[in-house]
């Protein structure tokens, strides 16, 4: 696979970590090695493998390390569901080190998806019945960063939705971007948040990430300083730093990316700037309290 300038990943299920350090010995730095922690077939979760980790967290964690001893890059596939409470779960494996969550939703839904984004800073593949466009985007505007598939992994989708998704980046400059967070999207959506002077969901969902309405006010204005979202004096609130998603008709902000000479694109591309400046403050430590 080398000279083909693929990105491989081998899902492997095993049950000690000695186990999967051999493997890595075996293949080297060049691999993704996703901990199969999603199995459910009985021979594999009584052996100590897949759905087991699910319920034993603190073995899950003991393979991630063993595995980032080693240097290489880890993903952890799981099902929502099974595990006492996947926030919880999700910010062990972030803690422990892994770099990828691979999340079977099984018929869960975005929501489960967004509690998942709103809970670790990690990449998300987002998985299950993810056969369409308009699926793909649902997950990708939910808080995923890739999505995955399985059983109608044939050419004729990956391809199509493959030339889907680069055609919407192509157009609006964030292949990801999330709903706004009044329409149900993730803590990404911040970015296009207003400032804090009405009783909306903004409120509780600064309270929930520990940032209060000042540091919320001083991050997005610190962040845009300088930049073309700092200006904006005939938008809501003086600033592109408030200001909504592009698919949200206003003429006021986009007189303002007129007179700015700035695309729609690039206004979006922007704001998924200002969105990773917010969230590798949101992510910055995990809290103490669930640290063990
Ligand atoms: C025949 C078959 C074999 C599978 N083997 C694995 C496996 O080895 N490891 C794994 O993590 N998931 C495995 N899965 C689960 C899939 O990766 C995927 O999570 C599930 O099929 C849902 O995604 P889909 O709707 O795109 O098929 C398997 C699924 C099928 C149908
Ligand atoms: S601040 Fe604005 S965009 Fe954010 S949730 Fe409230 S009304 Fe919606
Ligand atoms: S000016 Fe338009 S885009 Fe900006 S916050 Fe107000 S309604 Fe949203």
């Amino acid at each position: 696979l080398k000279p083909l300038d693929l990105i491989t990943g081998i899902n492997l299920r095993g049950s000690s970590p000695d186990s999967f350090v051999r493997v890595a010995e075996a293949f080297g730095e060049d691999v993704v090695y996703e901990i199969d922690a999603h199995c459910r077939q009985d021979p594999m979760v009584a052996a100590g493998s897949g759905e087991h980790y699910l319920k034993n967290p603190d073995e899950l964690v003991a393979v991630i390390r063993a595995l980032k001893a080693k240097k290489v890059a880890v993903s952890v596939k799981i099902r929502v569901g099974v595990a006492a409470d996947d926030r919880v779960l999700v910010r062990k494996i972030w803690k422990a080190g892994a770099d990828i969550i691979h999340v079977d939703l099984m018929d869960a839904g975005v929501t489960k998806l967004r509690q998942i984004r709103n809970s670790c800073p990690l990449l998300i593949i987002a998985n299950n019945a993810i056969t369409t466009f308009d699926r793909m985007r649902e997950m990708l505007s939910h808080g995923a960063d890739l999505v995955s598939l399985a059983r109608q992994s044939d050419v004729d989708t990956l391809a199509g939705l493959d030339a889907a998704i680069s055609r919407y980046a192509d157009k609006e400059g964030w292949y990801n971007s999330p709903k706004q967070l009044c329409r149900g999207g993730d803590i990404r959506a911040l970015t296009f948040c207003c400032m804090p002077v009405k009783e909306c969901p903004l409120i509780p969902a600064l309270t929930r990430i520990g940032i209060s309405r000042d540091e919320y006010v001083r991050l997005k204005l610190e962040t845009v300083k300088g930049t073309p979202l700092d200006s904006g004096p005939n938008t809501c609130f003086a600033s592109l730093a408030w200001c909504c998603k592009t698919s949200s008709p206003c003429m006021f902000r986009d007189m303002t990316l007129a007179k700015e000479g700035l695309s729609k694109k690039e206004y979006m591309r922007r704001k998924r700037e200002l969105s990773d400046t917010i969230m590798s403050r949101v992510f910055h430590d995990v809290p103490s309290d669930e640290s063990s």
